[in-house]
């Protein structure tokens, strides 16, 4: 059984808490902040739930960061959370300063540990985490593919009237405006939603994938999504955990790979024991291509004010 830690104390951060539990995991997990007592607080009420889950493992939580060695996952939920009329990307400044230092610390304490970038603007954060860090590229890796790509699954499972568990579908690129829910490869249990839903729905429904974070701040008002990203999250430390090869759309470094090179971005991937196993490679159409170029752009320019 696995230690895993989650940096940053929020509601992103407690929820995959919550999720870990749930999954039983781990044997240990910390949840840290840097406002005082938050996480002992958080992991307090989050533990005491154990007895209803069968939870035997450890959650507590502290403002000290050597308590991260020997986690075999870290996540990094730090940062401040998107509100109303900010942009993700008006973030970027804010984050990379906390980014960064819990980047130190991973180096420092846990320097054999996966790291899971979720704070905001992920793809820019994430390539934060992996400069600082200097760890590998497979153990580095940004949250947003699965959360996405689950959003869009159910939209059209909702549109088609079918169990969202029987719906498989894809968002590739940034994880902002320019993200690219792939229609050519969505499906209920293999058959095309272009044979289930007429165009204009589908059109309707990848406007409402890319913009579905956005919708859920515009009702929150005082932060972002956490229940569906956390359990995100805990997907992804699952299969590594487990080493179980799943399949997920994450932003991971790319050298070449889609004839992109030195940017993170959300593609298709294998995660196992090792954290990025493999990056799986699919043919493009132009049109489908220009758009994971025109992610490229965007995300070299927001790295390129990050000064690092
Ligand atoms: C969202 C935030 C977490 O998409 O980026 O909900």
């Amino acid at each position: 059984m696995s230690k895993i830690s989650i940096l940053g104390a929020g509601a992103v951060g407690t929820s995959c808490a919550q999720w870990a539990l749930i999954k039983n995991l781990a044997k240990e997990i910390v949840l840290i902040d840097i406002i005082p007592d938050l996480a002992k607080g958080k992991a307090l009420d989050l533990v005491q739930s154990a007895p209803l889950f069968g939870y035997s493992g450890k959650i507590w939580g502290t403002e000290d960061f050597s308590a991260i060695k020997d986690s075999n996952v870290i996540i990094i939920t730090a940062g401040k959370p998107r509100q109303p009329g900010i942009s993700r990307e008006e973030l970027l400044n804010i984050n990379k300063e906390i980014v960064k230092s819990c980047s130190e610390k991973i180096k420092n304490f846990a320097p054999n540990s996966i790291v899971i970038v979720v704070s905001n603007p992920l793809d820019a954060m994430v390539y934060v985490a992996y400069k600082i860090t200097e760890f590998p590229k497979n153990r580095v890796i940004g949250m947003a593919g699965v959360l996405d790509s689950t959003r869009y699954r159910y939209f059209i499972a909702e549109a088609v009237g079918i169990s969202p568990k029987d719906i498989q579908a894809l968002v590739i690129g940034t994880h902002g405006d320019h993200m690219i829910p792939l229609v050519r490869f969505a499906n209920a249990a293999g058959i095309p939603i272009s044979e289930l839903l007429p165009q204009e729905k589908i059109e309707e429904i990848v406007k409402r994938t890319k913009f579905a974070g956005g919708e859920i701040v515009s009702y929150l008002k005082t932060g972002s999504a956490f229940i569906t990203p956390g359990l995100s999250v805990m997907e992804m430390v699952e299969s590594i955990i487990n080493d179980e090869k799943r399949l997920f759309t994450c932003s991971v470094y790319l050298e070449g790979e889609y004839g992109i090179r030195g940017v993170f971005l959300g593609v298709p991937v294998i995660l196992g024991k090792n954290g990025v196993e493999k990056i799986i490679e699919i043919k493009l159409l132009p049109e489908e291509e220009a758009s994971l170029k025109r992610c490229a752009e965007f995300c070299k320019n927001l790295i390129s004010l990050l000064n690092l």
